[in-house]
C-alpha cells in the first residue's frame, strides 16, 4: 500500500499542466489551458486544464480528474504504476507501508540496455539484405518497420559484444540478452533471427520476439520473464496502438507478432498481441481502461479456438456493462496477418463490425455441448453454465446472461439462482427512509460547488445533516470521507478519492461548473451563508407544518417540538453571517 500521504504529497508537488504536457500540447485560453480531448475524437477543444486547481474536465465527454488519474486514463496504467510513473517523473521515490512486500525496482541502466540493443538490431538490420527481403515479402514497408522498431540479430555467437561496453555484466544475462553457459560461457539467445521489441506503456524496450527467418525451431523465441517483463501484464504494440484505440474506442487482441505488424501495415493501428501466453484476467481490464470494445481475433485453427474461449473464461470476471467484448473467428486457414493481406481493410473491418458478441459465443458454446431435448442435457447446461455465470459482477450482462440459461434449461431465473446459492442480481436498491430533517434541494449545487473547491467546509456540516439526491449524498460522503481521514483536504485530494466511486458523476459536474469560477469570492463565507439558510428554511419549514394543525391541534410532544424549533431558530439567527 502506499501511503494516502504520499499521494497528497505527490499531487501537491506535480504541476498537472506540466505531467498532461508530457502527452499532449496545451494551449493557454484565459485562466486556463486546452486541447482537444484525448478521450474522445473532437474537432474543437474541449479539454480544460485548470492549472490553479490542479484538475482537468472535459466539456465534451466529461473525463476529469487529477494529475494521477490523467495518467492511468492515457496510459491505461493502474493507480500504483501511475504513482510510481509520477513520482519518477519528479525524482522520488515512492515509499511503501510497513506490512507489504517492496515492489522491486527497477534499475535505468537495465532499460538503457535494452534501448542501445534495440538500435544496434535495426542497424543490423539496415545492413542485412537477406534480412530486409524476409521483411518486403511479408508485406512491411520501412516505415512499419521503424514504427515497430523491427531489427535483426545476426549470426553470431557474440553479437552484442559490439552494442555494450561490457560483455561480461551481469545486466545481459539478468534481461535474457545473453545465456551464461556452463564454464562461464556465454552467447547470445538471439541470432539470425527479425526482432521485434516488446515496449510496454511508458514506452521502454522490455523484452524481445525473434522470428526465425527460413524454417526453423522455434519460429519464434521470446525474452524470458525477467525484472522487466511479465508476460501476463505487457501486450506487444500497445504502445504503438494507444492513439488509435482511444480514437476509434476499439482494440483487437490478436495472436501474433506479424498479425499486429500486418494490421498497422493496412491501416488498422489498434491492434496489440497477447506474448505466447492466454489472455489474462489483467489484460483485459487494461483495454477496458482505453475503450470501449475489446475484440478477440484469433487463429481459425483449433489453437485459435481454444486461446477464444480461454480470453472469454478470464474476461467474465471483467465485464462492465456498456463496454462490449466480442469474437472474431477466421477462417480455418487464416490468421489476421494472411486474412487482411488476401481480403483488404474494408473486408477485415467489416468482420470486425459484425463479431459474435461475447454473450452470444458463450451461449453457442455451451448449448452446442448438450443436448436441450432432454432432461440430462438441460440440466448439463446448467452445471457447464454456473462457473462462467457467477464470475460475472457486471449487474447487467449477468442478468442476460441468467435469464437466457434459465430459459434454455427450462427453469425460472429465481430457481437458477437458488440452485446456484448466488444472490439476485439487480435487485432495486430502497431509498433510505426520510430523515427528520432534509434540506431543500435548492441550494446543494451551490453548496457542493463550495464543498469540492474547499473540502474542510464539510466540517461545518451538523452531525445529523442530509439531504435529497445525487448532491446531497455527495456533500454527505465528504462529510463521511473528513471525519475518516486525517490528511490533507485538497480539492485534488477530493477528486483522488472519490474516483471511481457512485459520487464520482456529481463531483464531475461541479468540476466542470468550478472551472469556469474565479477564485475572487469567500468561498467559506458563501458556503456558510447557504447552510445557514438551508437549516433555517428547513426549521420553518417543519415549524409552519405543527403550526398548521393550530396550537390546539398539537400533541404535547408536538408542541415540545415546535418550542424546540423555536430555540433553534433564534440561535441561528443570532449568529454573525
Ligand atoms: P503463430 O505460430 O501463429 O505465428 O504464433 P504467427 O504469428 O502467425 O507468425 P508468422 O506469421 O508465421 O510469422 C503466434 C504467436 O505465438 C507465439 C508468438 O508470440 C507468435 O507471434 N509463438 C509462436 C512463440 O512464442 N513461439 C513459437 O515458436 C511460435
Ligand atoms: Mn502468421
Amino acid at each position: 500500500m502506499i501511503p494516502k500521504s504520499f499521494i497528497q504529497d505527490l499531487l501537491n508537488r506535480l504541476d498537472i499542466v506540466d505531467v498532461i504536457e508530457r502527452y499532449l500540447p496545451l494551449k493557454k485560453a484565459g485562466a486556463n489551458y486546452v486541447a482537444c480531448c484525448p478521450f474522445h475524437t473532437e474537432k474543437s477543444p474541449s479539454f480544460t486544464v485548470s492549472q490553479s486547481k490542479q484538475f482537468y474536465h472535459c466539456f465534451g465527454c466529461g473525463a476529469h480528474g487529477t494529475a494521477i488519474g490523467f495518467v492511468m486514463e492515457h496510459t491505461g496504467m493502474g493507480f500504483v504504476e501511475a504513482v510510481e510513473e509520477l513520482a519518477k517523473s519528479i525524482g522520488v521515490t515512492v515509499p511503501q507501508e510497513a506490512g507489504n512486500v517492496p515492489q522491486h525496482k527497477v534499475a535505468p541502466d537495465l532499460y538503457d540496455l535494452m534501448q542501445s540493443t534495440t538500435r544496434y538490431y535495426r542497424e543490423q538490420l539496415k545492413k542485412t539484405p537477406r534480412a530486409i527481403d524476409y521483411l518486403k515479402r511479408r508485406g512491411l514497408s520501412g516505415e512499419v518497420a521503424a514504427r515497430f522498431g523491427i531489427g535483426y540479430a545476426p549470426d553470431d555467437w557474440q553479437n552484442l559484444k559490439a552494442a555494450v561496453p561490457n560483455y561480461q555484466d551481469a545486466s545481459l544475462v539478468e534481461t535474457g540478452l545473453v545465456i551464461a553457459g556452463e564454464e562461464g560461457k556465454r552467447y547470445d539467445r538471439f541470432r539470425d533471427r527479425i526482432m521485434f521489441p516488446i515496449v510496454n506503456v511508458r514506452g521502454n524496450v522490455i523484452g524481445f520476439g525473434g522470428r526465425v527467418l527460413d524454417k526453423g525451431e522455434p519460429k519464434y523465441l521470446n525474452s524470458p520473464e525477467t525484472t522487466l517483463f511479465e508476460k501476463g501484464h505487457e501486450l506487444y504494440g500497445l504502445f504503438q496502438a494507444q492513439k488509435a484505440i482511444r480514437a476509434h474506442q476499439r482494440v483487437i487482441v490478436v495472436e501474433g507478432y506479424m498479425d499486429v505488424v500486418a494490421l498497422a501495415q493496412n491501416g488498422v493501428e489498434y491492434a496489440v498481441a497477447t506474448l505466447g501466453t492466454a489472455t489474462t484476467p489483467y489484460h483485459v481490464q487494461k483495454l477496458l481502461r482505453l475503450c470501449d470494445q475489446v475484440v478477440f481475433c484469433f487463429d481459425g485453427d483449433k489453437p485459435g479456438q481454444k486461446a477464444a474461449w480461454r480470453a472469454l473464461e478470464n474476461a467474465l470476471p471483467q465485464l462492465q456493462d456498456g463496454k462490449r467484448l466480442g469474437f472474431l473467428f477466421l477462417p480455418e486457414e487464416h490468421d489476421p496477418d494472411t486474412y487482411i493481406r488476401e481480403f483488404g481493410t474494408e473486408a477485415f473491418e467489416h468482420e470486425l463490425d459484425n463479431s459474435l458478441p461475447l454473450s452470444g459465443y458463450l451461449l453457442r458454446e455451451l448449448t452446442a455441448q448438450v443436448d436441450l431435448k432432454t432432461q440430462e442435457g438441460r440440466s448439463a447446461l446448467m452445471q457447464k453454465a454456473q462457473p462462467l455465470l457467477t464470475a460475472i459482477t457486471a449487474p447487467t450482462t449477468a442478468l442476460m446472461l441468467r435469464k437466457e440459461v434459465a430459459a434454455l434449461a427450462g427453469v425460472t431465473q429465481a430457481e437458477l439462482e437458488a440452485l446456484w446459492s448466488i444472490k439476485p442480481v439487480a435487485a432495486p436498491q430502497r431509498p433510505a427512509p426520510p430523515k427528520a430533517r432534509r434540506a431543500a434541494p435548492s441550494g446543494l449545487r451551490t453548496l457542493l460547488r463550495c464543498m469540492v473547491m474547499k473540502p474542510e467546509l464539510a466540517r461545518e456540516l451538523p452531525n445529523d445533516w442530509s439531504a435529497e439526491g445525487a448532491e446531497g449524498a455527495a456533500i454527505a460522503a465528504v462529510a463521511d470521507w473528513l471525519r475518516e481521514s486525517a490528511d490533507e483536504t485538497s480539492m485534488a485530494a477530493l477528486i483522488q478519492h472519490f474516483q471511481g466511486t457512485l459520487h464520482e458523476g456529481v463531483f464531475a459536474a461541479a468540476q466542470g461548473e468550478i472551472m469556469h469560477l474565479g477564485e475572487d469570492f469567500d468561498i467559506a463565507a458563501e458556503f456558510t451563508g447557504l447552510l445557514r439558510k438551508m437549516q433555517r428554511d428547513a426549521i420553518e419549514f417543519e415549524m409552519s407544518a405543527l403550526l398548521a394543525k393550530g396550537l390546539g391541534g398539537m400533541s404535547q410532544a408536538e408542541r415540545a417540538r415546535h418550542e424546540q424549533l423555536k430555540q433553534e431558530l433564534q440561535q441561528l439567527k443570532a449568529q454573525p453571517s
